[in-house]
């Protein structure tokens, strides 16, 4: 990784679509050198393809829900001499279905990915960047941290573990010039949204990739460990901030059974 001077290197979870793509494309549009993983070759091929004339772009293909994905990836950065500045934990999968109906599987897969693989991708990182002495995290959580979300349950469970895990390291890591942000979208125009059929979603509640990505960055660079992109999603979490637990849980429940998305 040698042909551009950059910023930083830039290591992006779940790069091959979404978020992740969008965030690859601010992180080399400000002058970083770009790690990208996630499962699918073709589309990080594409991608580093796409960006390597703005930065020096490397692809590692890793599936991070597997036993050793993790351990592969840091072995093979490892191997490529490869250091890390800023750890960008975006690769996520949701659910949208009643919990009786999901199987150990996918609960599996999805505790492995959304929260096993991003704690111990921080904590190499965390180790790594506290004995330079400067270092960033972006974690991708959600608005579903900041409230329970019948029929996603599991999926709101692990993004609330990723804002708590953020909070809390941002305030371990104070001063040792390393920090730790939580980007927090509402829904988000990308797969998973079409995915979890919420295509007839109003449009002012679906915010476009590019728009979540750059509040992301801006985030990270001020190193702030709370960024919720958009109006509608600030206020949203505002109120249920402020009402009793049980009318939110209330909502929640109506929203899930009759809300957008729904058919
Ligand atoms: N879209 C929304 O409305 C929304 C709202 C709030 C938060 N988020 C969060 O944003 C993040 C990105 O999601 P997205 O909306 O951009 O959806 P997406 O387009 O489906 O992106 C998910 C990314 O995760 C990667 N991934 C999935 N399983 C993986 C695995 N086992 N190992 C490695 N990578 C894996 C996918 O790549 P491969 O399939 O190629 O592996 C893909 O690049 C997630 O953490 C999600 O929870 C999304």
């Amino acid at each position: 990784m040698s042909n551009h001077s950059t910023k930083g290197t830039v290591l992006v979870t779940g790069a091959s679509s979404g978020i992740g793509a969008a965030l690859a494309r601010t992180f080399a549009s400000q002058g970083f050198a770009l790690v990208l993983t996630a499962r699918r070759e073709s589309l990080l091929k594409e991608l580093s393809e796409e960006l390597s004339p703005l930065t020096d772009v490397t692809y590692i293909v890793s599936d991070l829900a597997s036993e050793d994905g993790v351990g592969a990836l840091l072995r093979e950065l490892a191997a490529l001499e490869i250091s890390v500045d800023v750890l960008v934990n975006n690769a996520g999968i949701a659910y949208s279905e009643n919990f009786d109906l999901l199987d150990d599987a996918g609960i599996q897969q999805l505790i492995s990915l959304n929260i096993t693989a991003l704690s111990t991708l921080t904590l190499h990182f965390v180790k790594e960047m506290k004995h330079r002495g400067s270092g960033r995290i972006l974690n991708v959580a959600s608005v579903a941290a900041f409230q329970p979300v019948p029929s996603m349950s599991i999926y709101a469970a692990s993004k609330a573990f990723v804002l708590s895990l953020t909070e809390s390291l941002s305030e371990e890591l104070r001063d040792t010039g390393v920090s730790v942000t939580a980007l927090c979208p509402g829904l988000t125009n990308t797969d998973m949204v079409q995915d979890l059929s919420a295509s007839n979603v109003p449009p002012f509640m679906m915010s476009r990739v590019e728009d979540v990505a750059r509040e992301g960055f801006d985030a990270l660079m001020a190193r702030e460990v709370i960024r919720i992109p958009g109006v509608a999603n600030q206020a949203a979490v505002t109120w249920a901030k402020h009402q009793p637990r049980w009318l939110v849980r209330g909502i929640g429940g109506l929203v899930s059974r009759f809300g957008p998305g729904r058919s």
